[in-house]
């Protein structure tokens, strides 16, 4: 089953891009990837609020879809400088990125305020890409699994389905670096959260894709997107570029 999965390659800009570039790239990207046949990837750009509208206008009739990066749990109401689920679809994304390390550790984000999000993607109809993922120092005192196993649990939420769900396996220490765990490491990792997936949702266990995140990059990509239970990958750095999201995105092809 797992092997029939479409791999999704999603790209992070985080707090970066300023819109008239930022759109320099992804016509760039759209360029790219509309010349190559057989890509058999889905492709997506998070890409920072303030670029939203436009490269939402811009991607329009395109197969690369646009996320947010983050979203209130809420509807709407009094919550000043938060965008709700429910305004990211309004204006054309369908994925929506919930509880990024980043913002568990800048923002306080438990996994309940997590899971919350993820239910208001759900309730708005975008896909919510669930992260999850564990500190070094979590690693070298044996508790990598029990770390992602806990936050998938207080994550996820119980009527998650491959259709709506998405986990992204980033080891924080491999965010940003240029370190990577082996692919015997990220192999374990995507096995054990498979199985957890499966014991939680059951069949819908076995379609949900899991990404790898954390310094994927052109030249290693392909190495880790050939890891059974990877399904694509969610990239930092890497996908600021045209050129180097397109080779990941050739990666998985
Ligand atoms: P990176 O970031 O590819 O720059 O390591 C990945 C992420 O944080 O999603």
């Amino acid at each position: 089953m797992a092997n029939t999965i479409t791999p999704l390659i999603a790209g992070n800009w985080k707090m970066n891009g300023l819109v008239k570039p930022g759109l320099a790239q992804i016509e760039a990207l759209t360029k790219l990837t509309a010349r190559k046949r057989g890509i058999k990837a889905d492709i997506l750009l998070c890409v920072p609020f303030t670029m939203l509208p436009a490269a939402c206008d811009q991607l329009k009739r395109n197969r690369i879809a646009v996320g947010g990066q983050d979203c209130h749990a809420s509807p709407s109401g009094a919550h000043t400088g938060d965008i709700s689920a429910e305004m990211l679809a309004d204006i054309g994304c369908k994925y929506v990125i919930c509880g990024h390390s980043e913002r568990r550790a800048d923002h306080h984000e438990t996994d309940k305020a997590v899971r919350r999000k993820a239910e208001a993607a759900h309730r708005a109809g975008l896909t919510a890409i669930i992260c999850v993922g564990e500190t070094l120092e979590q690693r070298e005192v044996g508790e990598a699994e029990k770390v992602v196993g806990a936050q998938l649990t207080g994550s996820l939420p119980r009527s998650s389905s491959s259709a709506d769900t998405v986990i992204a396996y980033e080891p924080v220490w491999a965010i940003g670096t240029g370190m990577t765990p082996t692919v015997d490491d990220v192999a374990a990792m995507h096995d054990y959260i498979r199985a957890r997936l499966r014991r939680r949702l059951h069949q819908e266990g076995a379609k949900v894709r899991i990404l790898y995140g954390g310094s994927v990059k052109p030249d290693n990509a392909a190495d880790l997107l050939a890891v059974s239970n990877v399904n694509g990958a969610l990239v930092g750095g890497a996908s600021l570029k045209a050129t180097d999201f397109f080779g990941i995105i050739e990666a998985a092809s």
